[in-house]
């Protein structure tokens, strides 16, 4: 039996690029114990160099950062708390068709563990699935905090050059450059990526290949690969891999607060908040806890939408529907909710394109205005609507503006010079009441882009819309260069919106 300071040495539980992780033993206490291959830190020193490092690590006490005992010199090795379970990258062998709502409830505590670290100014920098562990009780624990330098340098060493994947990088370490917070959440974004996709996100056929894909973020999305991933989940992977750091999730606590979004959003908050509880169940009985999971998702997704169309926010039921029939495409609430999301986009269409086709062009073809009051609102028009859409039907007021008597400019491409008198069709104006009431008016310009708009002798910026305009009368100036201006009183009765459109 080997002894190293005091601690019994027992069987192996794992190989890395740098050193050797054993059970051992201390007083009956089980731990880890990390040995370097001697051949590889021949140099002693390195090690007392490091030893700041370490004990930044020994300081950082959370559930789910893996304990630092010791420091060993002689042979060089780190004692640890001793984690019963595997590693993400022997998880993801063990059971590689995790659902990746699942993988959510595994990263959420690693994140955890980078705010607190990172809240200390300690930056992990070797973020990888071989060093994220899951006891077989459900507790997720990041390890080797304080190495990575260690071991860069260790590798360095020996070979001259960085051995070992550069899979797990983040950009600016693949440059070389400095890293902080942000890049150990990137490289948590290829740790989730690798589990829910059994792939490294940049991983290419050489280390000079990969290197080159991490440092210009050039990957496949997520949801290629599998299908099962939603966009909303895909949505989490565009954040986390931008390239501009200043764009990616900023802290982790921001990251968190993203997974928690979306696991609100798909019904699996509440779940995943009883942390190692939960993941500690689905590890005793996979098969039968993500068809849980999935019934659970497929409920909340079921109401989300329906919620969604009723609020009439159209792209959330959307994403809420396809989301629910990739889960459970048999679902027989699928069919009555598409239906009804497909009465909904068109009102909604409906909404946004009433304004357009009421718009009339301006012509070009005068100076001079009449001013026509007339109501056009045809009963066939409002028995072809819906009550629901009965607010999208305008009364048709029109206006026709008189022309001033005094016009100088006409342009020269539309009108003739010698009959002005003929080409008076500068604009007319219309005014347009929807039924609906509200309290104070809102008064749109559906004007052309050339005329300036002035209300109350203020010029209105392009496409302006005036809301609440209590009742009463303003003055109105349409102006359109090479054109004399029209002038109009409009009355606002407080109450109808109103539509200007000039033509
Ligand atoms: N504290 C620990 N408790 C239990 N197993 C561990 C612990 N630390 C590391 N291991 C296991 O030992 C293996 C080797 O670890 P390491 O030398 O850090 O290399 P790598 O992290 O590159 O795999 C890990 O993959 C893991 O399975
Ligand atoms: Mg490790």
């Amino acid at each position: 039996m080997q002894r190293v300071n005091g601690y019994e040495v027992k069987e192996l539980l794992g190989r890395g690029a740098t050193a050797e992780v054993f059970r051992a033993d201390l007083n009956g206490k089980g731990f880890a114990i990390k040995k370097f291959y001697p051949n590889l830190v021949q140099d002693v020193s390195l090690f007392q160099r490091f030893q700041k490092e370490f004990r930044l690590a020994r300081d950082l006490v959370h559930p789910n950062i893996v304990g630092v005992q010791e420091l060993i010199n002689e042979p060089p090795c780190v004692v640890m708390e001793l984690v019963d379970g595997e590693s993400f990258e022997q998880l993801q062998k063990r059971l590689p068709f995790v659902y990746p709502e699942l993988s959510l409830l595994l990263i959420r505590p690693v994140l955890k563990a980078l705010a607190f670290a990172h809240e200390r100014n300690v930056i992990h920098r070797d973020i990888k699935p071989s060093n994220i562990l899951l006891s077989k009780t459900g507790q997720v624990y990041l390890a080797d905090f304080g190495l990575a330098r260690l071991e860069g340098e260790s590798k360095l060493t020996l070979t001259g050059s960085v051995l070992g994947s550069p899979d797990f990088m983040a950009p600016e370490q693949a440059r070389g450059e400095n890293m902080g917070p942000s890049s150990d959440l990137f490289s948590l974004a290829s740790v989730l990526y690798f589990l829910v996709t059994g792939t490294r996100p940049f991983s290419r056929s050489t280390p000079l290949a990969t290197l080159s894909a991490v440092s210009q973020v050039q990957y496949e999305s997520a949801q290629r690969r599998n299908p099962k991933i939603s966009s909303g989940f895909n949505a989490l992977f565009e954040k986390a891999f931008q390239l501009d750091v200043s764009k990616r999730f900023s802290t982790a606590n921001e990251f968190l607060l993203a997974v928690d979004g979306y696991l609100d959003g798909v019904g699996l908050l509440e779940s995943a908040k009883q942390e190692k509880d939960y993941v500690g169940r689905w590890l005793l009985a996979p098969n039968d806890f993500t068809l849980e999971a999935l019934n659970q998702m497929s409920a909340s997704l079921e109401q989300r939408s329906r919620k969604a169309l009723s609020d009439l926010r159209v792209s959330d039921a959307s994403s809420a529907l396809s989301h629910l029939s990739m889960i459970s495409p048999e679902s027989s609430a699928i069919m009555h909710i598409a239906q009804n999301l497909k009465k909904a986009k068109r009102k909604k269409e409906l909404r946004r394109y009433v304004p357009a086709l009421l718009l009339l062009l301006l012509f070009l073809a005068g100076s001079g205005l009449l001013i026509k009051s007339q109501k056009q609102i045809s009963a066939k028009d409002q028995s072809s609507v819906s009550s629901q859409e009965e607010s999208l039907v305008e009364e048709h007021v029109e206006v026709k503006v008189a022309a001033p008597p005094q016009i100088k400019q006409v342009p020269k491409t539309v009108v003739a010079k010698e009959k002005p008198a003929k080409v008076e069709k500068f604009s007319s104006v219309q005014v347009n009441r929807p039924k609906r009431k509200v309290f104070g008016s809102r008064v749109r310009f559906n004007v052309a882009d050339q005329v300036d708009v002035y209300w109350e002798g203020r010029l209105l910026p392009k496409g302006a819309v005036l809301e609440r305009v209590k009742k009463g009368a303003y003055q109105l100036e349409l102006r359109r260069k090479g054109f004399p201006p029209i002038k109009e009183t409009v009355e606002v009765d407080g109450k109808d919106p109103v539509t200007i459109r000039a033509r």
